[in-house]
């Protein structure tokens, strides 16, 4: 079966979800440049989009036909040789309507399973629920002839355990979108000795396809990305929960957070990542990686507390945050929530104590957003560490413990297999967490 054999029939499972939404677009942009192809055009292609949710699919058609659109604009050059066929077609935007019209005519969107039972390539973005995945790959499978190939965009379930549960005989990996799959770059794929070797090829091509970069990972539960998120998460906590014992605990949360947004130079402080993902995702994916991990405890009583005083943090459908351990105001934090007492302390109430603990930042160290677009990041970024080692601030101090912690989980995941290579950990981090230097580097020793 040729590359384009495969994308004839798709299905895509969960696709009114945050990230099944685009999932589903981007398969659908890239079948459909298979289908503009001149030798393809006697060929059908179909994408089914399958969610439980009824109600979500005509929003998400409206989505999709949104977002297209957008892909129209910016590609009509292209599309002009693509169409050079239909003499009828003179205006960019006949041109635009055109293709969109053929890619919303490729979507058929639907509750019902069984249309899966004729795909030959399925994409799977259910709730991250391995008993649901496995139901949902051994229904297709025991009722498609076709031999279907399962991408699943799990962050954390064993592919092995999802291949042997489904009775899939290797037919099955990891596809790892980042949210929103649309426009962050990074595709983790997960593999299994048991995959046949053309699947493998299959995924790369199809990833480079869709302007994806590819770091390999292998079949370790949370892989890279949620490898080093979780156990940089877990430090976070650890270190706040010791600075507690002599200042209230919303105190030690909010120097935690401001040690890795400001001193790290990170995007955003770890407890805002937190947040921004799921209090409670965050909660389930540990759950998940914990029994795979024996010789660690991946799990934190502090997020057990927050979660069972109804803190869940995630976003809003604009992709703006909901409180969750921080609370809110025009996307910046406002105050943090203390589970003892179970309410929202406003940080303006205790920041001049919790900075004066820290000191003053050293001139050195950037902002984010200067570091990430200057040409010689890593230098930079080593200036800061530099100072971090002379200062005898707590900031410093803690920002040196927090960096070299990060580095040594990066390590770890090139140590236990999970990881090919340190340049793989780096990859992930900067491309997928949006970092300005990689975590494993010399400069934070
Ligand atoms: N959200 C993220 O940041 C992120 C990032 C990477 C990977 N993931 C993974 O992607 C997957 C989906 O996550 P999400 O955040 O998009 O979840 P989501 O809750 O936004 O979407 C899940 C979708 O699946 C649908 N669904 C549930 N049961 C179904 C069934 N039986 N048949 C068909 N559809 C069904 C739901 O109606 C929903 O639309 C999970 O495995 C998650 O771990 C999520």
């Amino acid at each position: 079966m040729t590359y384009t054999d495969r994308l004839t029939n798709v299905s895509v499972l969960g696709s009114a979800g945050k990230m099944g939404s685009g999932i589903l677009l981007l398969a659908a942009l890239e079948v459909a440049d298979q289908m503009l192809k001149p030798e393809n055009k006697d060929r059908h292609f179909v994408i089914n989009a399958i969610d439980v949710s009824s109600a979500a699919l005509p929003g998400l058609m409206k989505y999709i036909r949104a977002q297209v659109l957008k892909a129209a604009e910016k590609k009509v050059v292209l599309l002009r040789g693509l169409y050079a066929h239909r003499a009828e077609l003179i205006e960019n935007s006949e041109i635009i309507d055109a293709y969109v019209d053929d890619v919303m005519g490729l979507i058929r969107p639907s509750t019902r399973l069984e249309v899966a039972y004729e795909s030959t390539l399925v994409f799977e973005a259910v709730s991250e629920n391995e008993a649901l995945k496995v139901k949902l790959f051994s229904q297709i499978n025991e009722n498609n002839a076709l031999q279907p190939w399962f991408f699943t965009n799990t962050s954390s379930v064993p592919i092995a355990g999802l291949d042997k549960g489904a009775n899939l005989s290797g037919r099955v990996l990891g596809f790892h979108f980042y949210n929103p799959p649309a426009v962050q770059k990074l595709v983790e794929v997960i593999t299994i000795a048991a995959n046949p070797s053309e699947m493998k090829e299959f995924a790369l091509q199809l990833a480079k396809n869709m302007r994806k970069v590819v770091v390999p990972s292998n079949d370790i539960a949370g892989f890279i990305g949620n490898g080093h998120f979780m156990r940089d998460a877990l430090f976070a906590l650890g270190e706040a929960k010791i600075l507690s014992a002599s200042m209230p605990m919303h105190e030690a949360l909010y120097i935690v957070n401001k040690v890795s947004q400001d001193y790290l130079m990170r995007p955003m402080g770890i407890f805002q990542l937190i947040d921004y993902v799921g209090v409670d995702v965050v909660r389930f994916i540990m759950s998940v990686m914990n029994p795979h991990m024996p010789a660690e405890d991946l799990h934190s009583d502090e997020l057990d507390r927050m979660f069972e005083k109804g803190i869940k943090g995630g976003q809003f459908s604009d992709g703006s945050q909901k409180d969750g351990i921080l609370k809110y105001e025009k996307g910046k934090p406002v105050a943090v929530f203390n589970s003892d007492t179970g309410e929202y302390i406003p940080i303006s109430s205790f920041a001049a104590t919790a900075d004066a603990w820290l000191g003053p930042l050293p001139e050195s160290t950037m902002p984010w957003k200067n570091l990430v677009k200057a040409p010689d990041k890593d230098s930079l970024a080593a200036l800061a560490f530099e100072a971090y080692r002379t200062s005898g601030t707590n900031g410093a101090q803690l920002a040196l413990s927090y960096a070299r912690r990060s580095r040594e989980i990066g390590l770890n995941l090139v140590n236990t297999g999970v990881a090919h290579s340190a340049a793989d950990v780096n990859t992930v981090l900067l491309t997928g967490f949006f970092h300005a230097y990689g975590p494993v580097n010399e400069f934070v020793l």
